[in-house]
């Protein structure tokens, strides 16, 4: 396994690939791995000839009270994970190689979908993610880019830009990795006091017992505040609980597949997870 810190580098590392015309896979990250980023490589490493991960902790996705001067930075460990799961080239670029030292005047604003959701609590966020994710596409110019369920609003957010800028690949999308007691994997868990630990299981389980309702016709909005309840007499302080359809449309009534959105804090950790409800007329 190769590790390239300059878009130089980068580039002669994959030119073999290139002009062999073989299949690029290519999986952004933030790093600190844990399962869910593993199987999103494990995923490409199935479908594609070389497997490329990058890990950048992106200033620009980042509001001015958020995480990113403490978000852990653990490239070392990462890479020995990587190498296991037989990454090829691993890109981890410094902030001045990734953005250079010019103002950048361009962005990438996808409309609609990024109002709603995270997109309310996280002004500029998902223009951040799309800007980074098209410079690193730009870069690699990978076959197919492969992208977790568990940030939903994202995976949505990069198939509409890719969609309506015709950016030459396909997007791929991976199921949420769990802990046994069902917890999404999140480099953000790493927070979690041992007491909050325990606490946030109970995400996904009212999100369980959502969708056991669900099926059991209890209306969607009683639902969504039933969900609502458990978590804030958990001790959690919830942001949103929302319903949307696949596509992120807004809906009242179950009568389609819907996806149920949560995120909630635990003390200053913010959580985030969703699980998709099949309609079964
Ligand atoms: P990061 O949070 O490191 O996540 C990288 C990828 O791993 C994303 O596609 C995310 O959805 C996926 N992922 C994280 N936890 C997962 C889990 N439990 N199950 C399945 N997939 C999971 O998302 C980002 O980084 C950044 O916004 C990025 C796209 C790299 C742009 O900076």
């Amino acid at each position: 396994m190769k590790t390239e810190t300059t878009i130089q580098g980068l580039t002669a590392s994959l030119s073999p690939a290139r002009s062999s015309r073989k299949i690029i896979g290519f999986v952004p990250t933030m790093g600190n791995l844990h399962e869910g980023h593993l199987n999103l490589v494990r995923e490409a490493r199935r479908l594609c000839d070389v497997v490329v991960v990058s890990i950048f902790v992106n200033p620009i996705q980042f509001g001015p009270n958020e995480d990113f001067e403490n978000y852990p930075r653990t490239l070392e460990h990462d890479s020995h994970l990587l190498a296991e799961v037989g990454c090829d080239i691993v890109f981890a670029p410094s902030v001045e190689q990734m953005y250079g030292h010019k103002p950048r005047l361009t962005n990438i604003s996808v409309s609609d979908i990024t109002n709603d959701l995270c997109g309310l609590q996280r002004p500029g966020h998902f223009d951040g993610v799309a800007v980074v994710v098209t410079k690193l596409f730009n870069m690699v110019q990978p076959n197919f880019a492969f992208f977790g369920q568990k940030d939903y609003q994202q995976l949505a957010v990069i198939r509409q830009f890719v969609r309506d800028l015709n950016i030459p690949l396909e997007v791929i999308g991976v199921p949420i990795t769990r802990a046994t007691d069902g917890l999404a994997l999140s480099s953000r868990n790493g927070y979690l006091t041992e007491e909050q630990r325990k606490t946030a299981p109970i995400i996904f389980q009212s999100l369980k017992e959502a969708e056991q309702q669900l099926k059991q016709a209890v209306n969607l909005a009683e639902v969504l505040e039933n969900i609502k309840q458990t978590l804030t007499q958990a001790g959690f302080i919830v942001d949103y609980v929302e319903a949307r359809t696949l596509d992120l449309d807004k809906i009242e009534v179950f009568n389609q597949d819907v996806v149920l959105f949560v995120a909630a804090k635990l003390g200053t950790t913010r959580l985030i997870d969703n699980l998709q409800v099949k309609y079964t007329a």
